[in-house]
């Protein structure tokens, strides 16, 4: 079998690459899209991409043309059905998918191979949700995919031979290197990447480095075009969410886990890059795009979820806790009581003998003058004076060394031995 005319499902970030590349190459392309106005968002993208290679002196402008000569839009699934190989590229949403499929699989000709560009779900699963199982495949492209040079072809048990090598044909011939594996979550490169991107948000997370430094750590250090936080936006919060969701599930590895920061993000609306044409709405910002803090928002966020279970504690005080609230406020109530009490008394005997306050309180005080926190001790707070022991005549306790002797003591008196000295080891 020979495909000459392809269909893509989705004109997004990604289907809008696979769709201008179709056509690049010189194969008839129908692009669908939910509503006219997605289509268009999509369209306006492919233009703006071919223009930008007309500027960089990439292409030519009636290369550009030939192109969008080959490149149809529609809105109607119907559209397709004269297509020999069909990308499905909409959003990881496995309803959606089962939904698209069944209504490609009644529109398309029988013979069509029906390819997805899943990231993570099981293109075994995606067959079952059609007629013809041994034509449906997977085909993962790279995200920007006219500059990004692999495609996964993923084939499953029940994959033909000629459907395989049909496809693997078409890849070659739209400009790729083809890397064909089996069917499972996440293939290869996500299976490598996913858990470099999440152990990149928890090293920002917990506080290690900031985004930048990150960032150039892996670009400098290992040579890398992006760095993993810019990669994350790159890819989109939602969708590195979304496939780190299905990976954990099918692998049950914590290394699949989404960071806690992550699903934060995209539940706060922030999508980042990865909001295509199809994309519900969301916030551009992200890690190190518009709006990501240099620093990690992890501490803000940890801190406030802190607090809101410190809150949370108060709200569920246990029994015992309320006795020991009331014992601690009856004992407040004493102390202040015996203070009032201690001024009164004070006051009365200044006016009695008419001698001044202070003279008062320094007879009480023995002569001393009274120091500011001996105004509401002596002599009217006798328990806590009586309590008050004269440490340095206390006499040593048996076996226990006092922590002079043992060696412990400041530059000042001569031994450089101390908590902040270098002896420490
Ligand atoms: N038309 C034609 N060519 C263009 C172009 C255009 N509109 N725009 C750029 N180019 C060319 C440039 O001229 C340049 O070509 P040369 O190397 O021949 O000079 C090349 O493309 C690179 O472009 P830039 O110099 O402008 O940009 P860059 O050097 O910063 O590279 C990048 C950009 C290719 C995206 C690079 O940063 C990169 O490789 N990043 C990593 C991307 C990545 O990892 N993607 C995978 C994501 S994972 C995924 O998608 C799958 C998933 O499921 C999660």
């Amino acid at each position: 079998m020979v495909i000459r005319k392809v269909g893509v499902v989705g004109c997004g970030l990604m289907g809008s690459g696979i769709a201008q590349v179709s056509a690049q190459a010189g194969f008839p392309t129908v692009v669908r899209e939910i509503n006219a106005g997605a289509l268009e968002k999509g369209l306006g993208s492919i233009r703006r991409f071919l223009q930008g290679g007309v500027d960089k002196g990439k292409m030519t402008a009636e290369s550009m043309q030939q192109t969008l000569g080959k490149l149809e839009g529609t809105t109607e699934i119907a559209k397709l059905a004269d297509c020999d190989l069909v990308v499905e590229a909409a959003t990881e949403n496995l309803d959606l998918k089962r939904e698209l499929l069944g209504a490609l699989d009644s529109a398309l000709k029988p013979d069509a191979i029906v390819a997805s560009n899943t990231s993570s779900l099981s293109i075994t699963e995606l067959g079952t949700f059609t007629k013809r199982p041994e034509r449906v495949l997977g085909l993962h492209f790279f995200n920007p995919v006219p500059l990004m040079k692999l495609v996964e072809v993923v084939r499953t048990v029940r994959t033909s031979d000629e459907a395989l090598e049909a496809v693997n044909q078409w890849c070659v011939a739209i400009g790729k290197t083809v890397v064909n594996c089996g069917d499972s979550t996440g293939f290869v490169v996500n299976r490598l990447l996913v858990p470099y991107m999440l152990d990149a948000i928890r090293v920002f997370e917990q506080g290690l480095a900031s985004r930048d430094d990150i960032d150039n750590a892996m670009k400098l250090g290992c040579g890398y075009p992006m760095g993993p936080l810019f990669l994350t936006d790159y890819v989109g919060l939602d969708t590195t969410y979304s496939i780190a969701g299905i990976m954990f599930e099918e692998f049950k590895e914590p290394r699949f886990a989404a960071p806690p920061l992550l699903k934060r993000m995209v539940l706060a609306g922030r999508r980042s890059r990865g909001v295509g044409a199809s994309g519900s709405g969301g916030s551009r910002a992200g890690f190190r795009f518009r709006g990501g803090g240099a620093h990690p928002p992890g501490m803000a966020v940890l801190r406030a979820l802190r607090l809101r279970s410190r809150a949370g504690r108060r709200r569920r005080i246990q029994p015992r806790d309320r006795a020991r609230d009331r014992r601690a406020a009856r004992r407040r109530a004493g102390i202040l009581a015996g203070r009032v009490r201690g001024i009164r008394a004070a006051r009365g005997a200044a006016r009695a003998g008419r001698r001044s306050l202070r003279r008062v309180r320094r007879d009480r005080t023995g002569g001393r003058r009274e120091r500011r926190g001996d105004r509401h001790r002596a002599p009217w707070g006798r328990r806590r004076a009586a309590s008050r022991r004269d440490h340095s005549s206390r006499p040593p306790v048996p076996g226990r060394r006092p922590a002079r002797s043992a060696g412990r003591r400041s530059r000042r008196s001569g031994e450089a031995v101390g908590m902040s000295t270098s002896c420490i080891t």
